[in-house]
């Protein structure tokens, strides 16, 4: 009987899962795969004094670029674009080489929506020539806003009144042949999606912060507040502990509303 030794190297678990090669099921024919991805407070909390500053580590932030690998266009609202800045920029060659390998563009397109149509045109959302970007803006919006904003060279498609989300959707699909959008916030825009039951994966990292405040942002955020039937349900797919930040990477499949939890 061979005696037990003890081990000399003990593996530790991968502080992050990988992001880069995720398998998705086929889109629907009128919408993209919609995935989410958020990060908040363990305390719930998406903003820090007014903005995600200060919420994920750079083991986040990686893990925001890996999801960006597998998607056709990343969204996000217009105030998080005034607030933040937002692009499509993946931030490592090595991502990038991954994309064109598997024929797709560098880059997502970046795209944005908008009702009023305040954009800061100066942001590199506008100026960049490395990735594609377009705004969906409201048909309520004055011809002179649009006419400033497609002078930045982006393209500005317009939202269908009454159906300004699915329009939007159905946009990507059948027009930009969208297969994967990515969500990246802000919380009224999450909160849109899952409203109109168009969410189909949501990931959300998990930091060991607490923000408090009673009117601090939550990921998913906005005028409806699902009552006990329209609870959204999630299956959890993937969680992984970073040992390093203590944070906690959470990969849900958003169960379909036709089928009881
Ligand atoms: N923790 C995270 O992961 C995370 C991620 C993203 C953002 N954030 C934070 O979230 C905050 C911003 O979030 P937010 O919820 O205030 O805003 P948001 O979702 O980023 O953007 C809201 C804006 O999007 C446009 N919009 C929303 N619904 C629309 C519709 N149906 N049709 C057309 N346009 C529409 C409107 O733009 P107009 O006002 O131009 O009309 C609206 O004001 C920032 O503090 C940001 O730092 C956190």
């Amino acid at each position: 009987m061979t005696e037990w030794q003890p081990a000399t190297h003990i593996s530790e678990p991968p502080n992050k899962p990988d992001y880069t090669s995720l398998e998705f099921p086929e889109p629907p024919e009128d919408r993209p795969y919609v995935v989410v991805n958020m990060v908040m407070s363990a305390d719930g909390k998406a903003v820090i004094e007014g903005n995600e500053q200060g919420l994920g580590s750079k083991t986040d932030q990686r893990l925001m670029r890996e999801l960006r690998v597998n998607a056709d266009v990343v969204l996000n609202g217009a105030s998080t674009l005034r607030v933040s800045g937002t692009s499509s920029r993946l931030g490592d060659e090595t991502l990038e080489q991954l994309r064109i390998d598997r024929g797709k563009p560098r880059f997502p397109l970046a795209a944005v929506w908008s009702r009023s149509g305040d954009l800061p045109l100066d942001k590199i959302f506008f100026t960049a020539r490395d990735f594609d970007a377009a705004v969906y803006l409201s048909a309520g919006a004055s011809d002179a806003t649009r006419e400033r904003i497609e002078a930045t060279g982006r393209p500005v498609y317009t939202l269908a009144p009454g159906a300004d989300l699915l329009g939007m959707l159905g946009h990507m699909r059948q027009a930009l042949g969208a297969r994967v959008l990515l969500c990246e916030g802000g919380p009224t825009t999450t909160a849109q999606f899952f409203a109109a039951h168009v969410v189909d994966e949501y990931f959300t990292t998990i930091g060991p912060e607490i923000v408090a405040g009673r009117d601090t942002l939550t990921p998913v955020e906005g005028p409806v507040t699902f009552n006990r039937d329209g609870v959204r349900h999630l299956e959890l797919v993937s969680l992984t502990h970073n040992q390093e930040t203590s944070e906690l990477y959470l990969r849900y499949r958003v169960r379909r509303h036709d089928q009881s939890p």
